[in-house]
């Protein structure tokens, strides 16, 4: 079954008609022609499709595009230019907070949603079990982006890029 979904995608509306079953990150990728989001696994488990929804990073791969009419997503394409670079891109890149890159993609937009969540006071399991206000620390950071995999390992590399955006 084809269906149209309109949402907003780096700031320009779309419209798009897809079959019901077509992920996100599908959208994404082979109709929007946007290649930044990456798909490592195509089941939640790694993050390389995380982009940013409506404030909330997501795996785009284990969402359905028609689910997100109205939607604002915001991929890495959209979070920066070459000539003028995001924040966190430009800390992951101070801080060489990558290897190969493949998981790069999500693992900015996974960052920036972070910062924004400690920001809001946002719990994680970490902070709820410790019934305190969530701060930028590096267990908390650690446990936040654990749902983002680098096969290279640069992984407290991102984590200094991350704590100088949000400290
Ligand atoms: Fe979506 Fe791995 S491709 S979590």
């Amino acid at each position: 079954v084809t269906t149209g979904v309109t949402f907003t995608v780096n700031g320009k509306p779309v419209t798009l008609q897809l079959d019901t079953r077509t992920s996100l990150l599908d959208a994404l990728r082979e109709h929007l022609h946007l290649t930044g989001s990456k798909k490592g696994c195509d089941q939640g488990q790694c993050g390389a499709c995380t982009v940013i929804m409506d404030g909330r990073r997501i795996n785009s791969c284990l969402s359905l595009a028609v689910m997100h009419e109205g939607a604002n997503i915001t991929t890495i394409e959209g979070l920066g230019t070459p000539e003028k670079l995001h924040p966190m891109q430009a800390a992951f890149i101070k801080h060489d907070g990558y290897q190969c890159g493949y998981c790069t993609p999500g693992q900015i937009c996974a960052s920036v949603s972070v910062i924004e969540e400690i920001r809001q006071g946002i719990p994680s399991h970490v902070t709820a079990d410790l019934n305190v206000k969530p701060l930028l620390s590096v267990e908390e950071i650690r446990e936040r982006m654990s749902g983002n995999i680098c096969r290279c390992g640069a992984y407290s590399n991102i984590i200094d890029a991350i704590t100088e955006v949000g400290g």
